[in-house]
């Protein structure tokens, strides 16, 4: 018993340590490309820096085991799909990215609401993964331009 316990920290930790690195990558794409040739609009929307808090905010609350701030980012980062700021292209593919995104950040709510560590880390991680394939979806957009 003590040694499977042991396995799931154990495996907790990396997940979470993998999915941190992801989303530092994420953040640091964009200072990283932010020298090219690529026009990057001057006004980018507000609400992508508040998404990156409240992520960030979420990796908090998962190793502290908060189940209400949990919750709190979780629930918050599905309201900020709905807002105006967060439609910035129209595509129906932006618009299948955004319900995937969604989808999962209602999974994360669910999971703190149930207070199941397991099932909420790897809901971070699925979330994680929207927010890239998303990032890669607009990049290729704009590349097309
Ligand atoms: C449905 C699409 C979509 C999803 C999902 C998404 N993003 Fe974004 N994100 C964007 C768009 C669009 C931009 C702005 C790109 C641009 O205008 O150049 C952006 C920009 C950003 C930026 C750069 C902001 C700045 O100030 O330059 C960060 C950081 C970011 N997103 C973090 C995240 C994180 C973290 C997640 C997941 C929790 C996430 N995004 C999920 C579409 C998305």
């Amino acid at each position: 018993m003590a040694s499977r316990s042991a396995l799931v920290n154990g495996w907790l930790m990396a997940t979470v340590i993998a999915t941190t690195t992801l989303v530092s990558a994420v953040a640091a794409d964009r200072t990283g490309t932010a020298g090219n040739s690529a026009p990057q609009p001057s006004q980018l929307p507000k609400v992508m820096q508040i998404k990156l808090d409240h992520a960030q905010a979420v990796l908090q609350a998962l190793a502290l085991e908060d189940y209400a701030a949990l919750e709190r980012h979780a629930t918050e980062l599905g309201a900020l799909t709905k807002t105006a700021a967060w439609g910035v292209l129209k595509t129906p593919e932006y618009r299948r990215h955004s319900e995937d995104f969604l989808r999962e950040t209602d999974n994360l709510a669910a999971a703190a609401r149930a207070g199941d560590l397991t099932g909420a880390t790897l809901d971070y991680a699925a979330m994680t993964v929207r927010c890239v394939q998303c990032h890669r979806h607009v990049k290729g957009v704009r590349a097309a331009d």
